[in-house]
């Protein structure tokens, strides 16, 4: 009778689990996606930047970022409505999958120096000092574009991208720190294109 309960209990449990995402599924989700993210330097038309590299970010990072696409904390048209049109599963099914897709450098990294600025050291402490987010939620910089990181620093500095630890520390940035912050993590072996097949 105990036994039985407690089965029960575990039965009903279980669809409160957290959703663990589903690679599989992800990779067909991705298919739409990588019309752009997959394809080798393409470029956001205005303001010009190169698209994202998404292949070994942090799951959790990128189901966060699809969240604020949809909430309005981050603003693109394109990315607003994909994620609208994502169910909470999807978003992390397709993050399951583009986790993965990354070469061992993502986890192996390799150090650089820190570029000679105060600012940079504060920077390691949560992006990691070969670049890799310490936590799920901290997005891995390593190997990200160039422009793409100017470009987000810059969102942030101006409060155009809404997060309570961002724009503080992007608060006081000059454009020739965002310069040589960006030019830091994207010389790092890290993040990949996904590219479609
Ligand atoms: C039309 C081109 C296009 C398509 C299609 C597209 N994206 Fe994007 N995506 C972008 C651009 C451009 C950005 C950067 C937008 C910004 O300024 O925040 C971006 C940003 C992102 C980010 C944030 C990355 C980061 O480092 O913060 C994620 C996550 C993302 N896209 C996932 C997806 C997923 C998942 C799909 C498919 C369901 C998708 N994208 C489809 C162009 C696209
Ligand atoms: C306390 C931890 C913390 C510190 C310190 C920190 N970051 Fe971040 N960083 C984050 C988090 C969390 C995010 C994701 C925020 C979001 O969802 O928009 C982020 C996002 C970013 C992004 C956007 C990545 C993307 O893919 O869009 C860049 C670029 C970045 N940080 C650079 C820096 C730089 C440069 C510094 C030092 C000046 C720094 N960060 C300091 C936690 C931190």
């Amino acid at each position: 009778m105990r036994i039985a309960a407690l089965f029960a209990c575990l039965f009903l449990a279980a669809p409160l689990a957290l959703a663990e995402g589903d690679a599989e599924r992800g990779e067909e989700l991705a298919y739409t996606c990588l019309g752009c993210h997959g394809i080798e330097g393409y470029r956001n038309a205005y303001p010009s930047f190169r698209v994202p590299k998404l292949g070994g970010q942090k799951a959790a990072y990128l189901v966060q970022s699809l969240k604020g696409y949809r909430d309005g904390e981050r603003e693109h048209p394109t990315m607003s409505a994909q994620a609208e049109s994502m169910s909470e599963q999807d978003m992390e099914d397709v993050s399951a999958y583009l986790a993965t897709m990354a070469n061992e450098t993502v986890e192996a990294g390799g150090s650089k120096d820190v570029p000679a600025l105060d600012i940079a050291q504060t920077c390691v402490a949560c992006h990691g000092a070969n670049g890799i987010g310490m936590s799920p939620t901290w997005p891995t910089l390593a190997g990200q574009h160039e422009d793409y990181l100017r470009h987000a620093l810059t969102q942030y500095r101006d409060g155009v991208r809404s997060n309570a630890i961002m724009m503080p520390m992007a608060m006081n940035l000059t454009d020739q720190q965002i310069k040589v912050l960006a030019e830091y993590y994207a010389g790092m072996k890290g993040l990949e294109t996904t590219v479609k097949e």
